[in-house]
């Protein structure tokens, strides 16, 4: 057996890893192969195991990264950015945290918050991270910060994570962030209903302790430009259906809000669910003008002494967009005038309409 395709069908990363251990270039190409195929973390896997066995080998160190940096969203850099997010965390976790906190971090990205929480004082931080090639550069960023020895990376889904194995004790502080655009898409709610009392003290500190989904009225300058109609002298007007759900940035300088906010859906993170499946209904009041869509964005509450929002506004700046849903038709309204907004969600997605 040592087809290219029968090693991938036959074998683990591993085994395949053994199998051409004298052929590291071949072993990268194979994980680039897998990568195609869907296969992230077996890919992510071989790739790594290449790059042990030729450190110096240049093509394989370009197809290592080019693996690597395919399986680890661009977003990463953009949250990493987000000055006022990261100081939302810093300063819940030093709030929260005493000398002997044991605290659990649900998603390490680059080890941040757990790091965070290790020079607030913590004792110790399980920090877990389900994607593999993530997971590697949080433990190097860990251990090259000086923090190796109060933190362990854990390269696994919350899910697979026990008290006992992964976790010497139920943490005192569970700290996360996993939540979308939309608040849900990350599966945040799952996620707090598996780990809040299966890997925390009953008594444990959440941060964010609660998330909320926030819509209000609006209008998108940009709307009508959108639209597409003849494009080389074709009617590509049926493109239009795709444009649903706009995704914009916090502080896009055409959006303008033309009501209050209002919750549309709201999560006690620490009650650990269940967040069972729920539809809503909120009457936003127009401020008067021209509306031709809903806005969504999301609200965090840290503690009882931080919140963060990425409410837009024009110049705002934010690691999460917002998502502009336009209306069948623009609206003229009055000022008090309201519209009713119908919404309904599972664990992971939302969806709305205007009744
Ligand atoms: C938005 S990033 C946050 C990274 C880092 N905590 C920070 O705040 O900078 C979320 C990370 O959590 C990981 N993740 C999401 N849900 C997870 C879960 N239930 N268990 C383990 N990792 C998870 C994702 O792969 C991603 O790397």
């Amino acid at each position: 057996m040592s087809s290219s395709a029968e090693l991938l069908k036959h074998l683990s990363a591993p085994e395949i890893a053994e199998r051409l251990a004298t052929e590291p270039a071949r072993m990268a190409q194979l994980a680039k192969l897998l990568l195609s195929g869907g296969e992230m973390q077996r890919a992510v896997d071989l790739a790594n195991r290449a790059r042990e066995l030729a450190p110096d080998d240049p093509e394989v160190e370009r197809i290592v990264k080019l693996v690597l940096s395919r399986s680890v969203p661009e977003w990463h850099r953009a949250i990493l950015a987000d000055e006022v997010r990261n100081a939302a965390y810093d300063a819940a976790l030093r709030r929260a945290v005493r000398a002997g906190s044991r605290v659990l971090d649900i998603g390490a990205g680059s080890g941040l918050l757990a790091m965070m929480a290790a020079r607030a004082g913590a004792t110790t931080v399980v920090s877990c991270e389900m994607n593999r090639a993530m997971a590697g550069v949080a433990a190097e960023i860990v251990e090259h910060n000086g923090y190796a020895d109060r933190i362990s990376i854990v390269g696994k889904h919350s899910r697979q994570l026990a008290v006992g194995a992964d976790l010497a004790e139920p943490a005192d502080i569970l700290v996360s962030e996993i939540v979308t655009n939309d608040l849900l898409g990350e599966d945040v709610l799952g996620c707090m209903e598996d780990a809040v009392g299966r890997l925390t003290r009953p008594d444990a500190t959440i941060i964010p302790s609660h998330g909320a989904v926030r819509i209000a009225l609006a209008y998108y300058g940009k709307l009508a430009k959108r639209q597409l109609a003849s494009v080389q002298g074709f009617d590509l007007s049926p493109m239009n259906v795709f444009d649903g759900r706009i995704d914009l940035a916090a502080g896009n300088e055409t959006l303008e809000l033309r009501s209050e906010p209002a919750d549309l859906f709201a999560f006690d993170f620490g009650s650990g669910g269940p967040f069972d499946n729920h539809r809503a209904s909120v009457a936003l009041t127009s401020s008067g003008g021209a509306v031709n869509g809903i806005v969504q964005w999301i609200w965090l509450r840290m503690d009882a002494d931080g919140v963060y929002e990425n409410r837009p506004s024009p110049g705002a700046s934010s690691c999460w967009g917002v998502m502009f849903q336009p209306l069948p038709a623009p609206l003229e309204m009055r000022p008090g005038e309201t519209l009713t907004v119908q919404g309904a969600r599972d664990r992971t997605a939302l969806w709305m309409w205007v009744a």
